[in-house]
């Protein structure tokens, strides 16, 4: 019997391969061509999965891979979701509108939705709940305008199939567009977010606004940091905006584009409102009035900027019933939108407002005024301010605004902060339970 050895295997000439006759080595290659087969089936069977599973090509919608990272599954639809939907949504007052707003549980948008439903319009409110700030604060302005009767949707500006959904429960009349990331020097650690929720979003939001039927009129909120590193003061509508200091401002200027090109192809009617430093109760813990409230309590230093040569860092500090109050001029004032089946009728209405306070306050005497409310000393600590997206200045010229929105600010920087500071101890002392 011939011996079987591991020589066999080996090649008579170098770098040729021996044919392989006996029976063993024939059924060794058979079982190794059925487990090829197999991994090869595993391997296709994997890639196939892998392609069907992912996300991108399951919502053939979506813009684009980075923006997808932040889309988590919210639960939406069915017959009693619908019906919040429509409830809060319902006109109750003559020629009331019903309303979308976008980031209701924001600062701004808690703001905006109260009012509207105080007046009878209907509206309905859409977030995302994102931790960018304490979601719990988002869920204490959430318990409010629920017991007002608002409903806010959970669900992100990105998701297309969710707002058509809404349009189609639901024929808007307006949107108030507040749903953005916000903040200027967060951008350095989490760019995407920027570019996630205020451009992405955005056009998300304006494709479905431009197939809905009829058409909403749409108004949303620019920024006053689109005027960037201008010196020129205050800054007027007419200025240039192509000098962005942040890439906040940055998405904040590609948004006032986007509108001009959906306003343009579409026949969407669009207004940007750039806000100039809001302020007030249930305001944005991210922001310095916030949170030199706390560290003043609690007895921390503050950091307080001032620019080159000791010179004065100062913000037109806007109260936010009074950018309430420009809000609803701003959608009282809207014209229809002239589209119909995505496609342009006629002219539409494109226009960017300043509201503002018109009176810059250095930040120091913002500290100023906290330490009298408090009864508190700061420890402040005077830093050179750093390139990282905040600007040394900011002054709107409202008078654009005044003439076409009646908008006319009432609230000072002292009495405004008077009353953030009564909410903020009441909100925070009770554990995060009252505030109202
Ligand atoms: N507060 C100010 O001083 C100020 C100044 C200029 C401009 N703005 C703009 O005004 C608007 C409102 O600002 P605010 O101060 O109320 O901010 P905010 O952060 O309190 O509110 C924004 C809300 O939008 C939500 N949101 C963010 N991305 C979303 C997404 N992709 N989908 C759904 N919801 C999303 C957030 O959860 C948040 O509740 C923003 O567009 C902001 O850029 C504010």
């Amino acid at each position: 019997m011939k011996q079987i050895s591991h020589l066999d295997d080996i090649p008579s000439t170098p770098g040729k391969f021996k044919m392989d006759k006996s029976p063993y080595n024939r059924l060794r290659w058979h079982s190794s061509l059925a487990k090829l087969t197999f991994w090869s089936f595993i391997f296709l069977a994997l890639i196939f999965i892998f392609f069907f599973r992912s996300p991108s090509s399951s919502t053939p919608q979506s813009l684009s891979d980075p923006s997808r990272r932040y889309l988590q599954n919210y639960s939406w639809g069915g017959a009693a979701w619908e019906k919040r939907v429509r409830s809060s949504a319902r006109i109750r007052s003559r020629n009331g509108m019903s309303v979308l707003v976008t980031g209701a549980a924001g600062f701004v948008g808690t703001h905006v939705s109260a009012a509207l439903k105080r007046r009878g319009d209907g509206v309905l409110g859409l977030d995302n709940f994102n931790d960018y700030y304490d979601p719990s604060l988002k869920r204490a302005r959430q318990a409010l305008l629920e017991r007002a009767g608002v409903f806010i949707v959970e669900g992100d500006i990105n998701d297309e199939a969710l707002l058509r959904k809404l349009f189609e429960v639901v024929a808007f009349t307006h949107v108030m567009h507040l749903a953005a990331q916000a903040g200027v020097r967060y951008a350095m650690e989490n760019p995407s977010s920027y570019v996630h929720s205020n451009i992405a979003g955005l056009v998300s939001l304006l494709e479905v606004c431009k197939s809905a039927n009829p058409q909403p009129a749409i108004v949303w909120a620019s920024s006053s940091s689109v005027y960037g590193l201008n010196t020129k003061v205050p800054f007027s509508e007419k200025d240039r905006t192509d000098q962005p200091a942040s890439l906040y401002a940055a998405t904040k200027k590609a948004g006032e584009e986007i509108a001009h090109t959906y306003n343009h192809i579409y026949g969407l009617s669009l207004t940007g409102l750039r806000f100039f430093t809001v302020y007030g109760p249930w305001g944005r813990p991210d922001m310095a009035y916030f949170f030199f409230t706390r560290d003043i309590l609690k007895g921390k230093s503050i950091s307080i900027f001032e620019a080159a040569n000791h010179g004065t860092v100062a913000r037109d500090f806007t109260y936010i019933d009074d950018i309430v109050r420009g809000c609803l001029a701003a959608l009282d004032t809207a014209e229809k939108s002239t589209g119909s089946g995505g496609k342009k009728k006629g002219p539409a209405q494109l226009r960017v407002y300043n509201l503002g306070n018109t009176s810059p306050v250095p930040v120091s005497d913002l500290v100023s005024i906290l330490e009298r409310l408090l009864k508190l000393k700061a420890k402040r600590n005077i830093l050179r301010l750093p390139r990282n997206g905040d600007v040394q200045y900011t002054h709107a010229n409202i008078s654009l605004a005044q003439r076409e929105l009646g908008y006319k600010p009432t609230t000072d920087l002292q009495s405004g902060l008077k009353k953030f500071v009564r909410w903020y101890l009441r909100f925070y002392a009770d554990g995060k339970k009252s505030g109202v």
